[in-house]
């Protein structure tokens, strides 16, 4: 019998869901992509070499790994073709291995100018998107107006939907000479693209129940964080997509017991990206330590990540809705020299303490993080393998953590390379 195991952040997305699927991907046979597009950067160290995905799931490092995308993807067909030729340069093909769903929406050049305006419109209350068009390509999906993966195999019915398009999002297009609202342009250049791409369309719902049935191991690789989702996230200042499991269902096209195992992907501490509340975000020199050692700069802007304290209310959270079986704890090591090392527990809003999540996430902005404090290690954890080989304060900080989230520990990453790991 193969499994299918999930595997989703629990945090605000970077928590080092690459490495870890690129680390199981060793025993799935095929790996598929449910949600997000190209805002999503996964970094992957392995023989030697880095890799930075942003669509293309991360299981194509591995020789004969079979990928998808699925429907749940906003995919940015130009993205796609820079990715899959850095991939060539580092010579892995991707030619019969990926394969898309018919009804993935397209990221299309005008998303990108839209999410542009809308964050330039937004003023300071932006979101700080990536700016890769993702808002604005799930909203023209919602609004059964966008563009799809099968429109690329009828060129006649692509370019009445790019000017119907045109014609219900005028006021984005009207008089602009940006060559990102340039239909007739953004139709040829498909038609260049579209004899690369439509090979590689096919049935995910359909393929992945053939592989389940042949008996093989499936992998689904989440993007950003469950604290990212649109409807159980810091609304609004999250994606556009279902970041959790149920995400991959519709996504994929899969039912409920499809899905065997979920890994729930933790950083050893918090980072986010962009903007919304942060109760444990460290404005100080830890913060900035915590940076500079755990190299938190987005692999997709570039931008610097925000960093904090570990959030057990989040962290409860998030274990709950994607019913977390198994913790993948991640940059470990990044806490090595530090002195002390706090872990939120709770909410104090006004005085009253909450364990769990508030109802709206704008009180996030006004509590203050209730913390339990450990003693720092104060060694080098950096590319231990062994559980028993880990200072006894990293034990209990890792086995705290465990036993507050009713998860078990499924492995422990010391290093950014694919055999810095404890696995369980
Ligand atoms: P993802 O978006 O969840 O895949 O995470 P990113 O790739 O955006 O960010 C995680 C970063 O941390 C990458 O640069 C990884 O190479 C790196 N990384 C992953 N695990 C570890 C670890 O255990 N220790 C250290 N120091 N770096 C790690
Ligand atoms: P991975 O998969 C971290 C954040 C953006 C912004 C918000 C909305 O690498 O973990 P969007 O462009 O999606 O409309 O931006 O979401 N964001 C991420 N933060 N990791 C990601 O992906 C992210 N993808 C989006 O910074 O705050
Ligand atoms: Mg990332």
């Amino acid at each position: 019998m193969g499994k299918t195991v999930i595997v989703v952040g629990c945090q605000w997305g970077d928590e080092g869901k690459g490495k870890v699927v690129d680390l199981l991907a060793d025993k799935a046979d095929v790996v598929a992509r449910f949600q997000g597009g190209a805002n999503a950067g996964h970094t992957i160290l392995a023989e030697g070499k880095k890799f930075i995905l942003h669509l293309i799931p991360s299981g194509i490092i591995h020789d004969g790994k079979v990928c998808y995308i699925g429907n749940g993807v906003v995919l940015d067909p130009f993205a796609l073709i820079e990715e899959i030729e850095a991939l060539k340069m580092q010579s892995i093909s991707v030619v019969g291995r990926l394969f898309i769903s018919a009804a993935t929406n397209l990221v299309m050049p005008y998303h990108k100018l839209i999410d542009c305006t809308d964050e330039k419109r937004r003023g300071g209350d932006g979101i700080g998107t990536t700016l890769r068009g993702i808002g604005p390509a799930y909203r023209d999906k919602v609004d059964r107006c966008g563009i799809r993966m099968s429109d690329l195999l009828e060129p006649e019915r692509l370019r009445r939907r790019l000017e119907i398009h045109k014609k219900v999002k005028c006021d984005y297009f009207s008089g602009s000479k940006d060559d990102r609202a340039d239909i007739e342009k953004i139709f040829d250049d498909l038609m260049t693209l579209a004899p690369v791409l439509t090979p590689m369309i096919t049935d995910v719902s359909l393929a992945l129940e053939k592989h389940r049935k042949e008996g093989r191991n499936i992998l689904l690789e989440g993007a950003q964080g469950a604290m990212l989702d649109i409807d159980l996230g810091t609304y609004p200042y999250t994606t556009s997509s279902n970041t959790t499991v149920g995400g991959a269902l519709t996504g994929l096209g899969i039912g409920p017991k499809a899905i065997d195992e979920v890994v729930g992907v933790v950083k050893a501490y918090t980072t986010r990206v962009g903007s919304g509340p942060f109760p444990t975000e460290l404005v100080d020199d830890t913060g900035l330590q915590l940076r500079e050692k755990g190299g938190e700069y987005g692999t997709t802007t570039g931008r610097p990540r925000r960093t904090g304290w570990l959030d057990l209310v989040a962290l409860r959270h998030a274990c709950r809705i994607n019913e977390v079986a198994k913790l993948a704890i991640t940059k470990l090591d990044v806490l090595d020299r530090l002195d002390s090392i706090k872990v939120a527990v709770a909410y104090d809003l006004k005085g009253t303490i909450m364990k769990e999540m508030p109802l709206d996430p704008d009180a996030l902005w006004h509590l203050k993080p209730v913390y339990r404090d450990f003693v720092g290690w104060k060694s080098s954890t950096e590319g231990i393998t062994d559980f028993d080989k880990l200072p006894l304060q990293a034990k209990e900080y890792l086995k705290f953590i465990s036993h507050e989230l009713n998860a078990a520990l499924g492995l422990v990453s010391t290093g950014a390379s694919r055999d810095e790991t404890i696995q369980f």
